[in-house]
């Protein structure tokens, strides 16, 4: 396969030009991000890279953290997590409140904020110093030492997360919360803050490619069970009231962010990040969902 032909059609083919969204705005900082940003990377079973245009530059990688804090939360607590969450699509926006009142305060899935929120309490409940600890996990499996928190980002968010703060009030009041508030949403807006770039993020995805091991050491960081389910929930759940456009489209499990990044998979074969911060209705990177959609046209396999 030429994965580099193809990923420099993908990038002679389309441009920022073609897409009508816009950059996040309800993060204040977000909103300065330079929308002709584009770039994409391969990271390929037999350790070989592909990439195009803006791959090595970093960006906010927001919601796809939280594939890694659940895995975070499985390898500690195991199968038991799913008495704290459902794992069915939700079929609503990432920020809603409204099914928590009906469901008793168990969120749809781990991907949601309201999801992700319950992982967060779970991970400031049971860890000494989470917020080291996800970053140990995450330059562990990347192999990059140099990976941050963005705190600028961490800030702006939390100046205007009022819908977070509810979020974890409301489902607190329902049962579902042990820790303060607090300490909550910091880790959750320190978590979606992490700066990455494409480069960085495929290499990191490559362990759900991977059955749970790096590719280069060899070395287990997940169980296959483990990876089974998070990928059957980046593939029914990994972007909100748009999980079935994306499988329909790409057919590949995967997370975005409404940074304008999106990883995916293809397990045993690669993994590939792209990023354009220019977000379609859902809260999507509209022209990563258009690359992605090529991506598994050209090379012709997806997961289906
Ligand atoms: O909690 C939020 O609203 C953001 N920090 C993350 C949302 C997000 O990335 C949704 N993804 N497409």
């Amino acid at each position: 396969m030429d994965y580099q032909h193809i990923l420099d059609t993908i990038h002679d083919e389309m441009s920022y030009r073609d897409v009508t969204g816009k950059v996040a705005s309800y993060i204040p900082e977000l909103a300065k991000i330079d929308r002709k940003k584009f770039g994409m990377h391969v990271y390929c079973g037999d350790q070989q890279h592909f990439c195009f245009g803006d791959s090595k530059e970093l960006f906010s990688i927001q919601s796809i953290s939280k594939v890694f804090t659940l895995a975070m939360a499985m390898k500690l607590l195991g199968e038991d997590l799913w008495d704290r969450l459902a794992v069915e699509p939700s079929g609503d926006p990432f920020n809603s409140l409204t099914q928590l009142e009906y469901e008793s305060g168990i969120p749809r899935n781990p991907f949601i904020n309201a999801g992700a929120l319950v992982i967060s309490d779970i991970l400031v409940d049971q860890l000494e110093d989470p917020k080291q600890e996800l970053l140990d996990f995450v330059r562990k499996i990347t192999g990059d030492s140099s990976i941050q928190y963005d705190e600028t980002v961490a800030n702006s968010e939390k100046s205007t997360g009022y819908r977070n703060i509810a979020l974890v009030n409301y489902i607190k009041a329902l049962g579902n919360i042990k820790c303060d508030v607090e300490p909550i949403v910091d880790f959750y807006f320190h978590q979606c803050s992490l700066a990455m770039t494409c480069e960085q993020l495929s290499k990191a995805f490559m362990i759900f490619a991977n059955k749970g091991r790096i590719l280069e050491t060899n070395e287990k960081i997940l169980k296959p069970k483990t990876v089974k389910r998070i990928n059957a929930l980046m593939q029914t759940c990994g972007f909100y009231d748009e999980a079935g456009e994306f499988s329909f489209q790409v057919g590949l499990p995967g997370k975005s962010g409404v940074g304008g990044g999106i990883v995916a998979i293809h397990p045993d074969n690669y993994s590939v990040a792209v990023w354009s911060p220019i977000l379609n209705e859902k809260g999507n990177s509209e022209l990563g969902m258009k690359a992605l959609e090529r991506f598994t046209t050209l090379t012709g396999v997806s997961v289906f």
